[in-house]
C-alpha cells in the first residue's frame, strides 16, 4: 500500500538584511554589487550571486545572457564555474543570490532555479561539508538555509550512477 512521504524545505526567514550577522549581510551586499554587473539585456533581470570561501575571500558571479537564450547562464552557476575553474580546493562555507530588475533600484525574490540548485548540490557533495544558502525574497525579507541538500530534496548525484 503506498503512503506519502512528507518532504519539507525549512528557511530562516529574516524580515530584513539587516537582521543577519555581519557576514551574511557583507555577502549580501557583494551579491548585490555583482547583480549590477550582469549582463541580462533580454530578460532585464539582473541576478548576483556571492561565494564565502573558507578563507574569508568571496568570489562573485551574474548572469550572463545571449541573443541565442538558452547559451546564457544563470548567477550561481556562472560563480560556481569561475571558482572551480579557478580554485578547486577552496571549501564554499556560503552563497548569497539577489536580483533586481533594469532600471530599478529594489532587491526582489531570487531564488535558485532547480539546475543552479543541482549544481550547487554537486560541489557540497564534492566538498563534504554544507553550504549554506541565503537568498533575497520578497518585500526585503531574506531566506536563509542550512544547506543546498536541504533545498533540494530527492536531488540527484554521482550514487545514483553507482559511483
Ligand atoms: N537567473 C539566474 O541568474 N539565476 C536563477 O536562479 C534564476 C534565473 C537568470 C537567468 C536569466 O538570465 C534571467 O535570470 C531570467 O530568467
Amino acid at each position: 500500500m503506498a503512503h506519502k512521504l512528507e518532504l519539507k524545505i525549512i528557511v530562516d526567514v529574516f524580515t530584513t538584511a539587516s537582521e543577519l550577522p555581519p557576514d551574511e549581510q557583507n555577502l549580501l551586499t557583494n551579491a548585490q554589487a555583482a547583480s549590477r554587473q550582469a549582463y541580462a539585456p533580454y530578460s532585464g533581470f539582473l541576478v548576483g550571486a556571492a561565494l564565502l570561501l573558507e578563507d574569508g575571500t568571496t568570489h562573485w558571479g551574474n548572469n550572463q545572457e545571449n541573443a541565442a537564450y538558452p547559451s546564457g547562464l544563470c548567477a550561481e552557476r556562472t560563480a560556481l564555474f569561475g571558482l572551480r575553474a579557478q580554485n578547486k580546493n577552496k571549501k564554499i562555507i556560503k552563497i548569497a543570490v539577489t536580483a533586481h530588475r533594469n532600471g530599478t533600484d529594489g532587491f526582489v525574490a531570487a531564488l535558485p532555479c532547480g539546475a543552479c540548485r543541482q549544481v550547487m548540490a554537486e560541489y557540497e557533495n564534492l566538498q563534504e561539508a554544507p553550504i549554506m544558502v541565503l537568498m533575497q525574497a520578497d518585500n526585503g525579507q531574506v531566506y536563509r538555509c542550512d544547506s543546498v541538500s536541504a533545498l533540494l530534496p530527492l536531488q540527484f548525484s554521482k550514487e545514483n550512477l553507482g559511483l
